[in-house]
């Protein structure tokens, strides 16, 4: 295996059919990763992280470029590349037990015995303080740990690459600083690569070898990458008198609110996008921002 670009896009386009003809989501997109990068992509809304995240995962198809993953094309998805959604889609009927054991038989089937594979998914719920919960399903959970169960399905599945669509956005606080503190734990030990898009500057910040910041679509690109070097592991109450922290979180405001202020922000005409972009889901606003948790 090669270690050196082990993730490529490379000129990716994407053309969508709508009724009024393709619409262009993302042109041109090209970007490295190393192994064991934690990549955070972060844009407005619509802007198309969520394609880029679906193309790398085998979701979608570009319609020109593509994707090299350890030297071979991704034309679908594939067990080395695990997904977390934001809305954990945990199956209702199954314990959360059941549920990491579904991700566990995908990719272990014929390779582990039972006895391996019920300590793997116990180690597992472990990682993400579940086991005490392993027999409950998920409408007996919070959301938080819905999520939690999500991110140890996918862990168990031991991907080389990591994929998540803003798996924290729907969570509380507090809730969302525990888990980016699992995940920079868990990171830190298994050193796999991770491509997360999030709508919160200080999470990317907190957590990024380098944030990716895409322009708005149509056609959107990347627009600027930003490299955070600061040491690990990172604690967040120290960060926050950092100026080093400070100086990587306004570079990515200035970026979203001045470079790629949208139309509707500075009173033009707000029909840039699609048909069919809405996203209901909060999105980057300065006040939201300053609302992050520091410590918890
Ligand atoms: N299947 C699709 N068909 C048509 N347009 C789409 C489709 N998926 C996404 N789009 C459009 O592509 C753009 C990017 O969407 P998306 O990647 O979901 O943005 P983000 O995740 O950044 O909010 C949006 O304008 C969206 O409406
Ligand atoms: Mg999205």
């Amino acid at each position: 295996m090669n270690d050196k670009c082990h993730l490529e896009l490379t000129h990716v386009n994407i053309d969508f059919p709508t009724d009024t003809g393709p619409f262009r989501a993302l042109e041109d997109v090209s970007l490295k990763i190393d192994k064991g990068e934690f990549i955070t992509l972060i844009g407005h809304s619509g802007c198309g992280k969520s394609t880029v995240l679906n193309i790398v995962a085998g979701l979608h198809r570009a319609t020109a470029g593509g994707v090299i993953l350890n030297g071979r094309e991704v034309v679908e998805p594939g067990p080395e590349r695990a997904v977390v959604f934001q809305n954990h889609s945990l199956l209702p009927w199954l314990s959360t037990y059941e549920n990491v054991e579904l991700g566990v038989k995908q990719v272990f089937k014929g390779k582990k015995s039972r006895a391996e594979m019920r300590d793997w998914i116990e180690h597992n719920l472990e990682l993400v303080h579940m086991s005490h919960a392993r027999d409950k399903r998920p409408d007996e959970i919070s959301g938080g740990m819905k999520q939690r169960v999500g991110i140890a399905r996918a862990l168990a599945m031991q991907p080389e690459v990591l994929l998540m669509d803003e798996p924290f956005g729907a969570l509380d606080a507090l809730t969302r600083a525990h888990l980016q503190d699992s995940l920079m734990e868990i990171h830190a030990s298994l050193g796999n690569t991770v491509i997360m898009i999030t709508h919160d500057v200080d999470e990317a910040v907190l957590l990024s070898d380098r944030i990716v910041m895409m322009t708005n679509g149509p056609a959107a690109t990347i627009g600027e990458v930003l490299h955070i070097q600061l040491e690990r592991p990172r604690e967040r109450l120290a960060l926050a008198d950092d100026a080093r922290y400070n100086h990587y979180r306004s570079n990515v405001l200035k970026f979203l609110y001045e470079r790629q202020k949208r139309p509707e922000e500075s009173g033009e005409a707000d029909d840039a996008a699609a048909p069919g972009t809405d996203d209901p889901r909060e999105d980057v606003k300065p006040e939201n921002i300053a609302l992050r948790v520091v410590g918890s």
